[in-house]
C-alpha cells in the first residue's frame, strides 16, 4: 500500500443507524430484507451527526479537497474520500475498493447547440472500474458484507449490478451468486460476472422474477443481498452527487436528470442532495428528475395514476435492458425525493432512446441505452417548458458505451428495429447511422469512400 503523501485532518466518524422511510422508527441493526420490523417499509441509513451541527460545511469541503492530493487507498477512492457522510466500517482495513468514483463531468457541446441549453453537462458514471455507477455503492455494501462475516454475496440484476458485485466480491475474497434473466441482459455484462468468478444463474424469468426469488433465498441461505434494497449501496451512490457538486464548485445546477429502473440511484442522489442542503454544503436544491423507457414506466404511472400513493407495476419491455424493470423496489424513496426537490418523472420512446444514444456517441463520450434516456427526457422537458434553455442541466450517464455492443451494432447496421412496430418510423434515424463498410484492400477504393463521406459531412447529417 502506498504511503500517504499528506495526512489530512480527520473529522468525527459516522455512527450510523437505520431509519424506516415509513414510520421513521430507528434501529441499530437490520434484517436481511432491510425492511422495518414494525411496518414493513424499506430502511435507510442515517447518522445523528449529519444534522447535529457537528460537521461544518467549510471543514468538510476543505478536507475533501485536500484528500485529492493524498495517496492513501481510502482517499484515492472517489467514494471513501467523502467518508464523513458514509457509514464507517469498524476499521479502514475492511474497505474493499477499486478506486471507484472520480468520474468526469463533461460538457456536451453538440447537444447544447441542438437543444439550446448552453450549460449542459454529463456526469459519466460509466467511467467507473466496472463501467457503471454501481461501483460507487458496491464498495460500501461489499465492505459491510465482509465485515458482517458473510462469505457469499448475491444479487438479482439486469447486468450491471452483477458485474460490479462480482468484481468487488472477487477483490474482497468473497464468493458471489448472480441471478439474471435468461436472454435479457447484454453479453458484455454477463461476461464480466463470469470473468470475476461469480456463480452465474440465468433464470427463465424477468428481472422482477429474479429479485422475488432472491428475497426468498436470503431467508433460507446464508447469503448477503447486494441489491439496492440494501441501504449501504445507496450510501455509496450518494457520492455521485457530492463529487458532482464539488466539480461545480458547490453551485447547484437547476436540474439533475437520471434514468430510473429499480430506483435506487435516484433515491441515493436525492438523499445526498437533501443532506447537503441540511449541512449547508449547498444553498438550495437542484430539481431531481427521473426518466424511464415507455415500456418500463412503473414510476411514471405510479405518479400519474396513483399520485405516488401506491406502486403501479408494469410488464416491462425495452431494448434499454438495464432498466427493463416493472416492479421497482425503491419506488417510494424515489417518489419522496422527486417531490422534495420539485423534480418530475417522464417516459421516452425506443426511437428517442436510440437517437439520444447516438447523439451522445457523436460527442465522443458514448453511453449505454439506459443512460441515453436522460438526453431524450431533457428534450421532452424543454418542449413542456419544465426545463428552460437558460438553466444549468446535468445528465447522469450511468453506463459505459461498451456495456451493450449489440444495441450499438444493430443500430448502425439498421437492424435495431427490424420486425418491430418501430420499423417504418425508424427510417428517420438513418442519417445518424455509421455502418461499417467492407471494401477491397485497394487505395483508390478507400479514397473513394473517403470522398463520399466528405460529401455527406457529419455536421450536415446531424443538423
Ligand atoms: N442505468 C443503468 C446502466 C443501469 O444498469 C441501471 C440499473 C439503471 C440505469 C437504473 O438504476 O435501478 O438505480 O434506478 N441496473 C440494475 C442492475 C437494476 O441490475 O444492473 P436504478
Amino acid at each position: 500500500m502506498p504511503s500517504p503523501a499528506i495526512s489530512p485532518p480527520d473529522l468525527p466518524q459516522a455512527a450510523f443507524c437505520f431509519r424506516c422511510i415509513g414510520c421513521v422508527s430507528i434501529t441499530h441493526s437490520a434484517g436481511q430484507d432491510f425492511r422495518c420490523s414494525q411496518c414493513g417499509n424499506l430502511l435507510e441509513i442515517t447518522d445523528p451527526q449529519w444534522n447535529s451541527g457537528a460537521l461544518r460545511a467549510s471543514d468538510l469541503k476543505s478536507v475533501w479537497r485536500e484528500r485529492r492530493g493524498s495517496n492513501l487507498a481510502l482517499d484515492l477512492s472517489g467514494v471513501w474520500r467523502f467518508r464523513e457522510l458514509l457509514p464507517a466500517p469498524a476499521s479502514e482495513r475492511q474497505v474493499i475498493t477499486l478506486r471507484e468514483g472520480n468520474t468526469p463531468l463533461y460538457e456536451l457541446p453538440q447537444s447544447s447547440r441542438r437543444t439550446g441549453v448552453s450549460r449542459l453537462f454529463a456526469k459519466h458514471q460509466g467511467m467507473n472500474p466496472t463501467g457503471s455507477f454501481k461501483d460507487a455503492g458496491m464498495t460500501v455494501a461489499a465492505t459491510f458484507a465482509r465485515q458482517a462475516g458473510y462469505s457469499w454475496v448475491a444479487c438479482a440484476s439486469t447486468g450491471n449490478t452483477s458485474a460490479s458485485m462480482a468484481a468487488y466480491a472477487a477483490r474482497g475474497g468473497l464468493r458471489s451468486l448472480v441471478l439474471v434473466p435468461d436472454g435479457k441482459i447484454s453479453w458484455s455484462k454477463l461476461s464480466q460476472a463470469l470473468d470475476y468468478g461469480a456463480l452465474t444463474c440465468q433464470l427463465r424469468t424477468d428481472f422482477d422474477g429474479c429479485l422475488r426469488l432472491l428475497q426468498e433465498l436470503v431467508r433460507r441461505a446464508p447469503v448477503y443481498q447486494l441489491n439496492s434494497i440494501n441501504p449501504f449501496r445507496l450510501e455509496g451512490q450518494k457520492t455521485l452527487a457530492l463529487e458532482l457538486l464539488e466539480q461545480l464548485d458547490w453551485q447547484p445546477p437547476d436540474h439533475i436528470i437520471v434514468p430510473g429502473g429499480n430506483l435506487g440511484n435516484s433515491s441515493a442522489i436525492g438523499k445526498a442532495l437533501l443532506e447537503m442542503r441540511d449541512l449547508g454544503l449547498i444553498p438550495h436544491l437542484p430539481k431531481l428528475s427521473v426518466i424511464q423507457a415507455e415500456g418500463a414506466n412503473a414510476l411514471v404511472r405510479t405518479l400519474r395514476e396513483a399520485g405516488g400513493q401506491h406502486l403501479v407495476s408494469v410488464e416491462a419491455d425495452t431494448r434499454a435492458t438495464a432498466i427493463r424493470i416493472g416492479n421497482p423496489a425503491s419506488w417510494q424513496k424515489a417518489v419522496n425525493v422527486i417531490k422534495a426537490t420539485g423534480g418530475a418523472c417522464e417516459e421516452v420512446s425506443e426511437l428517442e432512446i436510440a437517437q439520444a444514444k447516438s447523439e451522445i456517441g457523436a460527442e465522443g463520450i458514448g453511453c449505454e441505452p439506459a443512460s441515453a434516456v436522460t438526453l431524450a427526457g431533457l428534450k421532452k422537458f424543454l418542449r413542456q417548458g419544465f426545463v428552460k434553455p437558460e438553466e444549468t442541466v446535468v445528465l447522469v450517464l450511468t453506463g459505459n458505451l461498451l456495456k451493450d455492443p449489440d444495441f450499438t451494432m444493430e443500430f448502425h447496421r439498421g437492424d435495431l428495429f427490424r420486425g418491430t412496430i418501430y420499423e417504418s418510423a425508424s427510417g428517420s434515424l438513418n442519417p445518424l447511422r455509421h455502418p461499417p463498410i467492407v471494401l477491397d484492400p485497394n487505395l483508390d477504393v478507400v479514397i473513394q469512400a473517403l470522398e463520399q463521406a466528405e460529401k455527406s459531412s457529419p455536421t450536415n447529417v446531424n443538423a
